[in-house]
C-alpha cells in the first residue's frame, strides 16, 4: 500500500528484529538502528526518522534501558517511542500487528522496529512474521548459532508458503564477528551458509564484536557506534528507504 504526499510517497514499514537463537543482538541491533533513524546524520546529509518501537520481548530490557535514558537525559531529548507490547495468545500477536499496520496507514512516514520475542516457534507468534516488511536477523558464526538460524529460515519459509498475503523479506546480519579467528574449514563453510543467506534475502555487511556496541541507550548512538555500524545500517537504510523512493 503506498502514500502520496506532494512528491514523497512511503510505504508501510514495519522491520522484525528476529532471530530463535537467543543472544545474537537483537536487542542491541533494533535499539542501534533505532537510534541511527531517529538522529540522522547531519554530517552524511542523513535526515532523522520517525520510529515508533515496540518490544515484545518479555525481558523488557530496552524498557528499563529507556527509563534510566529518560532519568539521565530528560524526557525533551527522547526522539521515538518506545513501547513495550506483552504477547500472550493468537489474538494479541494479531492485535499488535493489525494496530501497527492501522497506524502506519495514518502515519506512513513512521519506521516501525519491532524487538521480537525468542520464542518464535510458539504458532501464535505467526502474525508477527506474516505482517512484517522485513525480518531483520543478526546471527553470529558460531555452529550451534548457524543451525539454529537455519531452523529459523526453514520456519518462516514454512509460514510463507502458507499464506500469500505473507511479502517479508530476510535482512541477514552477521553479528559480533571476531576479525581472524576460524581453521580454514570453518572459514570454508561459513562462506558456504553465506551463499546461502544470500539465496534467502539480504546479507548485510558485518558488525564486529565491540564492547563499544554492548553499551548503548535508547537515545543516540556514540560516534564510535555509528563508525561501527555505519556499513550495516547504510546498506538498511539503502534496502528500506529506496523501497520508499524518498
Ligand atoms: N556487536 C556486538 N559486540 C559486542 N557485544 C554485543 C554485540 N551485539 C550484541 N552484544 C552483546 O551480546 C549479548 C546479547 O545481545 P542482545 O541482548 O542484544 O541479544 P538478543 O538476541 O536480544 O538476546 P535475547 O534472545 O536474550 O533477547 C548482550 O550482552 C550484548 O551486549
Ligand atoms: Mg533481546
Amino acid at each position: 500500500m503506498t502514500f502520496y504526499d506532494t512528491n514523497i510517497y512511503y510505504i508501510i514499514m514495519i522491520l522484525l528484529f528476529s532471530n530463535q537463537k537467543g543472544g545474537v543482538g537483537k536487542s542491541t541491533l533494533a535499539a542501534l538502528y533505532a537510534n541511527h533513524l531517529a538522529n540522522g546524520d547531519e554530517n552524511a546529509g542523513v535526515m532523522p526518522r520517525q520510529v515508533q518501537f515496540i518490544e515484545a520481548d518479555m525481558q523488557r530490557s530496552l524498557s528499563s534501558q529507556r527509563e534510566e535514558d529518560i532519568a539521565s537525559w530528560g524526557e525533551d531529548n527522547i526522539k521515538y517511542n518506545l513501547d513495550f507490547c506483552y504477547i500472550k495468545d493468537y489474538d494479541t500477536s494479531v492485535k499488535l500487528m493489525q494496530q501497527l499496520r492501522e497506524f502506519n496507514e495514518q502515519n506512513p512516514e513512521v519506521t516501525i522496529i519491532i524487538d521480537a520475542p525468542g520464542n518464535i516457534t510458539q504458532d501464535y507468534l505467526a502474525p508477527l512474521f506474516i505482517y512484517s516488511d522485513y525480518i531483520v536477523c543478526p546471527y553470529s558464526y558460531q555452529n550451534i548459532v548457524l543451525d539454529s538460524t537455519s531452523g529459523f529460515i526453514r520456519v518462516i519459509e514454512y509460514i510463507k508458503s502458507t499464506r500469500s498475503e505473507m511479502t517479508a523479506q530476510f535482512i541477514f546480519i552477521p553479528n559480533r564477528v571476531v576479525k581472524g579467528v576460524g581453521i580454514n574449514q570453518e572459514i570454508e563453510n561459513f562462506q558456504k551458509i553465506e551463499e546461502i543467506f544470500k539465496s534467502k534475502g539480504y546479507l548485510a555487511p558485518r558488525i564486529y564484536n565491540r564492547v563499544d556496541l554492548a553499551r548503548f541507550n535508547t537515545v543516540f548512538n556514540t560516534p564510535r557506534q555509528e563508525r561501527e555500524c555505519e556499513k550495516c545500517f547504510a546498506f538498511i537504510d539503502n534496502i528500506v528507504l529506496q523501497e520508499n523512493n524518498i
